[in-house]
């Protein structure tokens, strides 16, 4: 479900088309799965407050739960979500968790 808002979130922001790239890797005892979009990317407000709850710019579409969620579920399995994004730019979100945490989940 973490991954399916991710690439909505994604998809969302490419409107005129992009690349969406995921990616996995492992970093000692963690997995870092990243999703990365070429789209619209985010301000600094935007960014700060992308993963609180019901923060949406998708007014009347957007429930604002996806990425506070995500986190919340990240922060469950002992990892966390990181965001890399800049206006113009794209966005990255880095989903870190512990590989033996992830069995659990
Ligand atoms: N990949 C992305 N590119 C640009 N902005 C994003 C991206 N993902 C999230 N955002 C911003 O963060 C906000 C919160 O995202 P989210 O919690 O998934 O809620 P929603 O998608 O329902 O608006 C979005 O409204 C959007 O402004
Ligand atoms: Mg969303």
């Amino acid at each position: 479900m973490v991954l399916v808002n991710l690439v909505l979130n994604a998809l969302d922001a490419m409107p005129q088309g992009g690349e969406l790239t995921i990616a996995a890797r492992s970093i000692g005892p963690h997995v870092r799965i990243s999703v990365s979009d070429t789209g619209c990317g985010m301000d600094e407000v935007t960014l700060r407050r992308s993963t609180e709850p019901l923060y949406t710019t998708k007014p009347g579409r957007g429930t604002g739960l996806g990425l506070s969620i995500a986190q919340d579920v990240l922060r469950a399995a002992r990892g966390s979500l990181d965001i890399d994004s800049a206006p113009g730019r794209g966005t990255t979100v880095h989903l870190t968790f512990p590989i033996m945490g992830a069995i659990h989940v």
